[in-house]
């Protein structure tokens, strides 16, 4: 028998950079309760959110995604003709196909990595940093732009009470790559497909799917209340520490009260800065963890070296968390 040879890759791997872009139109609850018969009240105590982001309507998802790689590129360093990895996790194409990353990497002008979309909905971007650590670590690439981006609006129904309030677009990235010290934990994820009607497209009277999200709200809040701390934990026990050792907590971005319930539930320390860009960004599936990570980072809330935690969850149902080392 003939052997094969096999590649090697780096022993370690970190985030060199974050980026992030928040379109420019701000809409407050007040501009949309009418149509879903709410107020501002009700969406800030059940929800958190007090505004939300839209994309200008000749802005694309792949425009959003853009911005957000030419700013983690900036802040991270990176000489973008090194950068041989592109995986987008979104849920809101603007076309079926091809995939966004190879037009994403054309237009930064990439000298042709290995791009691919990852559909994991809210979870795709903890997802992306799991699998962009593993392509780095086995050889296959050496450095990875890593993103989440969404439109959400594209498939928001403004009139439905239990989706048109919490979600919003965005776009967050990061670069992923080689390391002297373990800077991206091992990754826990996993999924549950049985409750795949939990997130899914509104249904059309031939029984077909529909172009707008639905959600059965309270049995995914449930959800991520109860099983997602757990995973959380576990994913800060895979990287050898206690939650003691943890600086910062960078949940999915879904609801203010599905993360006090998680960081009650997890222990986590006082001194642990929680993200919560929920507030001014709503819920941007695939982008909340990496806008809420280079917003912290941002603001001075997370600073280099800092031992954060990371989890995403949503449709699919689909969740990944990581531990990982602010760059
Ligand atoms: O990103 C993917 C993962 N997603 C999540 O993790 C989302 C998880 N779910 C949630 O965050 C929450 O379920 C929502 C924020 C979406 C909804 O909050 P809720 O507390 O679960 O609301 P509910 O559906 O239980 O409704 C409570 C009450 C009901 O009235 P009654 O029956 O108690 O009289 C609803 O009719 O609030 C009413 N209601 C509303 N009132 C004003 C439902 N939607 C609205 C609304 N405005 N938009």
């Amino acid at each position: 028998m003939k052997a094969l040879a096999q590649r090697t890759g780096a022993q370690y791997t970190r985030i060199l950079g974050f980026g992030g872009y928040r379109p420019q139109r701000l809409v407050p609850n007040s501009e949309i309760v009418e149509a879903i018969d709410s107020s501002d009240e009700w969406i800030q105590e059940r929800s958190g959110v007090r505004t939300r982001h839209f994309a200008r309507d000749d802005e694309t998802m792949l425009d959003m995604a853009e911005s957000a790689a030419r700013d983690a590129i900036a802040r991270s360093g990176v000489d973008p003709a090194t950068i041989d990895g592109v995986i987008l996790g979104s849920v809101t194409h603007d076309m079926f196909t091809p995939a966004a990353a190879p037009m994403l990497a054309d237009r930064l002008g990439l000298d042709s990595p290995v791009a691919f979309d990852l559909s994991a909905a809210c979870a795709g971007y903890c997802h992306g940093i799991g699998v962009a650590s593993d392509l780095v670590r086995a050889g296959s690439a050496s450095t990875v732009l890593v993103l989440g981006a969404e439109r959400l609006t594209s498939v928001l129904d403004p009139s439905d009470r239990g989706t048109a309030f919490i979600f919003g677009d965005g776009a967050g990235a990061a670069i992923v790559g080689a390391s002297d010290h373990v800077g991206i934990g091992p990754t826990i994820w996993g999924s549950d497909g049985a409750a795949w009607e939990a997130i899914r497209p509104n249904v059309l009277e031939d029984g077909s799917p529909g172009p707008t999200i639905t959600m059965q709200g309270q049995s995914v809040f449930r959800w991520a209340v109860w099983s997602m701390a757990p995973v959380a934990l576990r994913a800060i026990d895979a990287a050898g520490l206690s939650v003691d050792d943890i600086d910062v907590f960078i949940p999915h971005q879904a609801n203010t009260r599905i993360i006090d319930a998680m960081v009650k539930q997890m222990k986590l320390p006082e001194h642990v800065k929680v993200a919560r860009d929920i507030v001014d960004m709503a819920n941007t599936s695939a982008a909340s963890v990496p806008l809420a990570a280079e917003r912290m980072i941002r603001e001075g809330q997370a600073k280099s070296g800092d031992i954060a935690l990371q989890i995403g969850f949503g449709a699919g149902l689909a969740y990944a968390a990581q531990v990982i080392e602010i760059p």
